[in-house]
């Protein structure tokens, strides 16, 4: 079977992750969620691309390019852009690749601003609340989706 294409997206300060509130965040850098994403990815047969932005047009821009290149499926945490952005809830409409929505910390337990999100009701699924496992989740969750279809 041809490798799924799949691509991991992170939002606004996630950059920063490892010092960024890590009784929030947990201490593991950006880097160690990708390097942990592409090994999972390649034990269940998924060739992994990664991205981070803190703009939101470069957000925009890349969900395009997924759309040329003809990816499988997207995971991506917005970060703050998930409780404003309606031009990344556009973009991900426009571009018909199926996408799972992830956050580190449980955004329900937090702030009410939190609580809404522009993409939740148009993703695949959510997963919130379970630190960097969040994404290896929605990588597992992602992958048995797409090959169900
Ligand atoms: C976050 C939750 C958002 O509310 C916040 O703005 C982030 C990270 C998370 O992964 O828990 O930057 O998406």
């Amino acid at each position: 079977m041809k490798p799924l294409k799949i691509l991991i997206i992170h939002g606004p300060n996630l950059n920063l992750l490892g010092t960024r509130e890590p009784e929030t965040y947990g201490s593991q850098t950006l880097s160690d969620i990708n390097a942990e994403l592409l090994t999972l990815g390649d034990s269940l047969n998924a060739k992994i691309s990664t991205f981070q932005s803190n703009h939101e047009g470069e957000l925009v821009d890349r969900l395009h390019q997924a759309e040329r290149d003809k990816l499988d499926g997207i995971i991506i945490n917005p970060a703050a852009y998930t409780h404003t952005s309606i031009a990344l809830r556009d973009a991900l409409l426009a571009i018909h690749i199926p996408f799972i929505e992830v956050h580190l910390s449980n955004v329900h337990q937090r702030e009410s601003f939190r609580h809404q999100s522009f993409l939740s009701d148009v993703a695949s699924g959510v997963i919130t609340g379970f630190g960097n496992t969040s994404y290896m989740l929605a990588l597992r969750g992602l992958i048995t989706t797409l090959q169900n279809k």
